[in-house]
């Protein structure tokens, strides 16, 4: 029952990633087997977002435990590249709030700044979801789990 339940959400989930009425959260808590992703297939452009959360994630950690993180990650640039879904364009909005995303992560790993580590990743994390709220609602709940909370 609790499967068949989670399976449904994810099943939803992928399909209407960006549309801003579903409020589903497929986190933490879906344990792998119970995901069917042969049934969805994600936009090049999904696949990096989700590599950027998760790797974004790790950052997140990595500072949390006092360490620095050690570079920017290059592939974040296929941003500017990435095929979209059908439902989402590649405007000018889109490509003003890349460059802002990119500029603040990159800032992540700008050993010079006289800014404070927290408040770097968190102002790129902000970026992620400025951009969010101009194209996709939908995960904005589960970006902000990446902000870290002073
Ligand atoms: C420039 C705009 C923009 C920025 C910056 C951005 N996103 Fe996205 N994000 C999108 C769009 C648009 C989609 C939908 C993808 C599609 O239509 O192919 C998306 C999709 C997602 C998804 C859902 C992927 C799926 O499985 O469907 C997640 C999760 C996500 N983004 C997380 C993030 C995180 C974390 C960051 C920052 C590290 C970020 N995004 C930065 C625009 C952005």
């Amino acid at each position: 029952m609790k499967n068949t339940f989670w399976l449904l959400i994810v099943l939803l989930g992928s399909l209407t990633a960006c549309k801003n009425d579903v409020k589903t959260d497929v986190s933490e808590e879906t344990s792998k087997d119970e995901v069917v992703y042969d049934m969805y297939k994600p936009s090049e452009m999904a696949i990096l977002m989700n590599q950027m959360y998760a790797h974004n994630l790790k950052i997140k950690q990595d500072i949390l435990n006092g360490d620095i993180p050690a570079e920017f990650p290059i592939d974040f640039m296929e941003i500017h590249s990435a095929e979209l879904t059908k439902a989402n364009q590649r405007n000018e909005t889109f490509e003003k709030f890349s460059k802002i995303f990119i500029t603040a992560e990159k800032n992540i790993f700008n050993q010079d700044s006289k800014t404070p580590l927290e408040a770097r990743f968190n102002t790129a994390v902000n970026a992620c979801i400025s951009c969010h709220e101009t194209s996709c609602t939908g995960p904005i709940p589960r970006i902000k789990k990446l902000l870290i909370k002073s």
